[in-house]
Formats: C-alpha cells, structure tokens, sequence
C-alpha cells in the first residue's frame, strides 16, 4: 500500500500496469488490494466491452449477480439499463461498461445468511478505486462517458460532484480529475471528449414512479445516442 506523509493510503495505484491494453488491466485488477473491499468481495468485477468503444458507461460497484458472475451489469438494474440502451437506439455491444469501485461493498443481511444487502461505497473507497477509472478511460479513450448516478460522477469529477446539476446535458470534458498510471494528476482528454449524467438503473427500480423514473433514464440515454449517430 502507498505511503504519503500522512501515513499509508488506499489506493489501487501501484497495482495498475503502466504497459498493456485492457487485458493486462483486468489480469492485474484481479488481485488488486488496494482496498479492504476485496476481502469480503468473490472477485473483481472489471470493465467489459470493446477496446475502442465510443461510449463508456460508469456505474457505481457490481451488485450480487455480478460479484457472483465477474461481470458488469448482469443482475437486474443491468438489465434495465440494457433495455433502455437498446430502446434509446443505442447498441450494447459498442458500449464499454465499468464501475466506479470494482469490488461488491454489502453487508450480511441478519435475517438469512446468504443474502447480502448493498452499501453504497464511502469517498476514501471511490478514491482508492479510482485509478482503474483512469486506466480504463485512457486506454478505451471514449468519444462520451455516461455517469450513471452519484458515485459514478464524483470518481470523475470530485466528492463535490451532484448528479441533478448536470443531468441529462451533454457537456465538454478537458480533463478528468484523476490519478492516471502515468503518476499524473489530471488525465488531459486533448479536448475532444463529452460527459453526460443521468440517474443510476438501481434509482428507477426503487422509484415510487417507475415509469416516470424509466422515461427519464430513457430520455437521457437519447440524447447520448443523437450526439453518437
Ligand atoms: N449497479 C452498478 O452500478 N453496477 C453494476 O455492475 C451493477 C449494478
């Protein structure tokens, strides 16, 4: 684990590869401890999807299904966002698809041992994890990143970030805020990158107003397929 001078820090940092493509990444993701989220995690769930894709979709971390499968929205929030992408006119095999914190963070439900009840990841988990964000997006260098809800959005722009600013808007992006594997502090993206925000699958199945929580994710997700058509 890094040391500053404060004292050690987490941070996935000295676990990500300077050198090699996407497959490199996940191999050495595998064995990332660059958190205490791997202890009571399966596995680490990377990013799946072509290395060249034109949009990255950032989730928040894989839920059950996917900490079980080793792959990014598989359970049902994925399967919602997927309908959604196909209904927007958006294909999903041209979509990279990732976390912002590749570990499952649950806690044991006390009624029955197997089920496993989600926790949100705190900011100093984000941070840590942040480094296989950058790594990801410099090396698929997207044309958009789509934030899915609030974590997603402050692993790339800071802890100050509210989804229901930006939402919905497709925005210029220079850089992003984060720690790159070339030890730089910001990641430059040479001007020719766009962001949009947009709640997260997980929000619309809880909503009390599903099809009103679902018209907006699919509204959203409309402008992002205008602006890649
Ligand atoms: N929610 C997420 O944010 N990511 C997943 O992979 C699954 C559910």
């Amino acid at each position: 684990m890094p040391n500053t001078a404060e004292g050690p820090h987490e941070s996935a940092l000295a676990y990500v590869p300077v050198r090699g493509g996407l497959s490199a990444l996940r191999r050495a993701a595998a064995d990332c401890r660059g958190c205490p989220l791997y202890a009571q995690a399966t596995q680490t769930v990377f990013g799946t999807g072509p290395a060249r894709a034109r949009t990255v979709l950032v989730g928040e971390q894989p839920g059950d299904q996917e900490d079980r499968q080793g792959l990014p929205f598989v359970g049902p929030a994925g399967r919602l966002l997927r309908k959604a992408l196909a209904e927007a006119g958006m294909e999903e095999e041209q979509v990279y698809f990732t976390n912002a914190v590749k570990h499952f963070k649950f806690a044991p439900s006390t009624s029955t041992q197997k089920r496993r009840i989600h926790k949100t990841p705190d900011l100093r988990e984000i941070s840590a994890c942040r480094p296989w964000l950058a790594a990801e997006l410099h090396r698929v260098d997207p044309a958009l990143v789509i934030a899915l809800g609030a974590t997603a959005g402050k692993a790339l722009f800071g802890s100050s970030y509210r989804v229901t600013e930006a939402r919905g808007a497709l925005l210029p992006v220079s850089h992003w805020d984060i720690p790159t594997t070339l030890g730089a502090e910001r990641e430059d993206t040479a001007g020719s990158h766009w962001f949009l925000a947009t709640v997260h699958p997980s929000a619309v199945l809880r909503a009390k107003n599903r099809a009103d929580a679902y018209g907006g994710l699919l509204s959203d997700l409309r402008t992002a397929a205008r602006f890649l058509a």
